[in-house]
């Protein structure tokens, strides 16, 4: 038998998603057993038994070990997250609204109740970032992130640019492409990329920020003769996040759309791909590229959390001892 019995919350791209990697994984030891859903009007490319609408089948259920959350109501998420972890159920999340707006509650219940809360997928959908960053830059001097943390507002940009299409037909292909949220004005007014800036702050520098301290400016102004422009002199317009240290004690963040050109390592990132740059002391600068949305991408770093909770794996949350001294700064930088 598997070892892992997972109750699913949520069965749209990425639930879906994440359901046909496990099915494609014979010898993965982990298992959906049952799956809680809003609609169950909706048609379901699976049978019907799976099925629930009642979130205590997944809850008080003693088989179910592992709570897999994936739906996009942030305030649900954090009902059911926070009960799962209070029953001592490992959780894994791709939830980033959830995260950012409540860090500080979901650390202490992790602690309190000493069970783990995963969520890799909640960032950059498949790139490793949130374990790279907590594990990976321990004793280094750690400046600065930046990147694109938005697959939609990214293909937008792109189409609009390499096919002269309208921002309203682009942002339609996001939508069935099932990149975009559920509401689009996260991602297109800025504010998807904000709580993932967040996740990947804490995990950075220690520091928790509040997203609504953050500075963020979306794509939503930009017309088709706006990338037009940008591609006639050989630039493009993309929108990037930044937490970088502007002093000793101080970590700047904020994001906005930057006119960028072939030099900057974004330039080629295109569609739905999303970019981190790490710049560190030692280590110097390093960049990750990889898909940010999608079934496919997201629900694969959702499997590398059910793969680390196989292990126990938790995060430590490290930085928050050794940076002491770090403070966030509403500043925002202007390259110019
Ligand atoms: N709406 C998000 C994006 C999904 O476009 O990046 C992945 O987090």
């Amino acid at each position: 038998p598997k070892k892992l019995k997972i109750g699913l919350f949520g069965f749209g791209c990425v639930g879906q998603g994440l359901y046909d990697i496990l099915n494609k994984n014979e010898n993965f030891p982990a298992e959906v057993i049952r799956i809680c859903i809003k609609h169950p009007e909706k048609p379901r490319p699976i049978d019907l038994s799976y099925f629930t609408t009642q979130a205590q089948e997944i809850l008080e259920n003693p088989e179910i070990n592992l709570v897999v959350e994936l739906i996009d109501n942030a305030d649900e998420a954090f009902l059911i997250v926070s009960e799962a972890l209070k029953r001592q159920k490992p959780v894994v999340t791709a939830n980033k609204k959830m995260l950012a707006e409540h860090l500080p509650e979901l650390l202490e219940l992790q602690k309190k109740h000493q069970t783990p809360l995963l969520y890799e997928a909640s960032a950059c959908g498949s790139i490793p970032i949130i374990r790279t960053l907590e594990e990976y830059y321990d004793n280094e001097h750690l400046y600065a992130i930046r990147g694109i943390f938005n697959g939609s507002t990214n293909y937008i940009l792109t189409k609009i640019a390499q096919e002269n299409v309208s921002y309203e037909v682009a942002l339609r292909k996001a939508q069935e492409l099932g990149f975009a949220e559920s509401n689009p004005v996260l991602d297109v007014g800025g504010f998807d990329p904000k709580y993932k800036l967040c996740i990947l702050v804490l995990h950075a520098f220690g520091l928790v920020v509040s997203p609504d301290k953050i500075f963020n400016y979306g794509i939503e102004q930009f017309s088709l003769q706006d990338l037009q422009y940008a591609k006639e002199k050989g630039l493009k317009i993309k929108l990037i996040n930044h937490a970088e240290r502007i002093s000793k004690n101080e970590v700047a963040v904020f994001l906005m759309p930057q006119l960028i050109d072939s030099n900057h390592p974004l330039f080629h990132v295109e569609n739905e791909t999303n970019g981190v740059i790490v710049e560190a002391a030692f280590s110097q600068k390093q960049i990750f590229i990889g898909k940010g949305a999608g079934g496919h991408p997201t629900g694969s770093a959702v499997l590398s959390d059910i793969s680390a909770s196989l292990y126990n794996y938790r995060y430590e949350y490290k930085k928050s001892h050794w940076n002491k001294h770090l403070q966030f700064t509403e500043k925002v930088l202007l390259e110019i």
